[in-house]
């Protein structure tokens, strides 16, 4: 009996311990939610992408072979033309210029860190022959909309090149073969060869037989409605894996197909400025299927990301993830490019 009383007293000593020891927890817990600049970190772990890469590689390794070969990238001040193929809403419209826009610390105030300027900071530590680096400015220095689908809802590496030549034949829409390049936008309903099954955007050059120069350029689609859990992934993940307790994540616009087209955006345009005319930057032998700075770090947006975890990300308050902060208090969430300097992904908001 007396033991009993005795271990119900140590009991009770041991639980104003544990509430103590709660308490006081809880007292450091609140003090940094009052501080509301300070977001939450994570790093989720997703279900698997649909999408087989055989280009992605995880990690650091002195084994992956990225070579220089001796041809062009970006080193002058970069023009951005913009071709919005198919129907679009002026505020995707805007929040796709804001992206691009963020690049450049000089089309706006810095942004917090860590910022989309900084992201570009990997970019532009890749330089040419010269010794020249990929430039930091980036403007965009025309539009045009091709609201009719001048070459139908069903488009080809080839037919894109058709709607670049029916673009920079309206003016003032130019043709800018010293520092232009072009990038092709398609609405929700255009389809494209390979789209969802094989890319989610690419990059290549115009030839001069069909544009009358030779541009570089990229296109990317909005897969909202085709296949956001390919090319808009993580903001939607494969249906088949539910119940596997991996959950899509909010993403930081609200707009599921062109929240994830800004990291492919993002992606193209890294590879785009080392890699112009596909003589320049890239790993592997092929020329064809060159393995360039962006496809070496797909689905990676922070420290401790592969094995199915994307990395440290932040999520605000209404638990919208991102990683990087852009122009007018905009968030995007943008993967990491490879960096020539520590042969390994890089991103401004590493946690060491
Ligand atoms: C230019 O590239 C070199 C070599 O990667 C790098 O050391 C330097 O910091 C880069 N400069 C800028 C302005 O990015």
């Amino acid at each position: 009996m007396s033991s009993f009383v005795m271990y119900g007293t140590l009991l009770n000593l041991f639980l104003l311990f544990i509430v103590l020891q709660f308490g006081s927890n809880n007292g450091s817990k609140t003090e940094q939610t009052l501080d509301l600049q300070n977001p939450n970190f994570f790093n989720p772990k997703l279900p698997p992408r649909t999408l087989s890469s055989n280009k992605k590689f995880e990690g650091s390794s002195d084994l992956v072979n990225l070579r220089y070969h001796m041809g062009p990238v970006l080193s002058s001040p970069i023009n951005i033309y913009l071709i919005w193929y198919g129907k679009w809403a002026p505020s995707q419209q805007l929040l796709i210029k804001d992206f691009l826009l963020s690049v450049s610390t000089f089309n706006h105030r810095a942004a917090p860190s860590p910022s989309v300027a900084e992201w570009w900071s990997t970019v532009s530590l890749y330089t040419d022959q010269t010794g020249a680096n990929i430039s930091r400015s980036v403007l965009i220095a025309g539009e045009y909309s091709d609201r009719k689908y001048s070459q139908g809802t069903h488009l080809n590496r080839l037919s894109i090149q058709d709607v670049i030549a029916e673009a920079v034949k309206s003016k003032p829409f130019t043709v800018d073969h010293k520092k232009g390049i072009y990038l092709v936008l398609t609405s929700v309903d255009v389809t494209m060869q390979d789209f969802c099954r094989a890319v989610c955007g690419f990059h290549y050059f115009t030839f001069a037989s069909k544009v009358g120069y030779t541009l570089p350029y990229a296109w990317v689609g909005n897969s909202g409605r085709q296949c956001p859990e390919v090319c808009a992934y993580p903001f939607a993940v494969p249906g088949y894996m539910g119940g596997s307790g991996a959950a899509a994540l909010k993403s930081p616009n609200g707009d599921i197909g062109v929240d994830g087209m800004i990291s492919v955006i993002g992606h193209e345009l890294a590879e785009l400025s080392s890699n112009p005319l596909v003589n320049a930057w890239y790993a592997g032998e092929d020329p064809v299927a060159p393995t360039e700075i962006g496809d070496l770090c797909e689905g990676l947006y922070g420290t401790g990301g592969g094995g199915g975890y994307m990395g440290q990300v932040m999520k605000d308050r209404d638990g919208r993830t991102y990683n990087l902060n852009g122009r007018r208090g905009r968030k995007f969430l943008v993967q990491w490019i490879w960096s020539p300097i520590i042969k390994a992904c890089a991103g401004p908001n590493a946690m060491d």
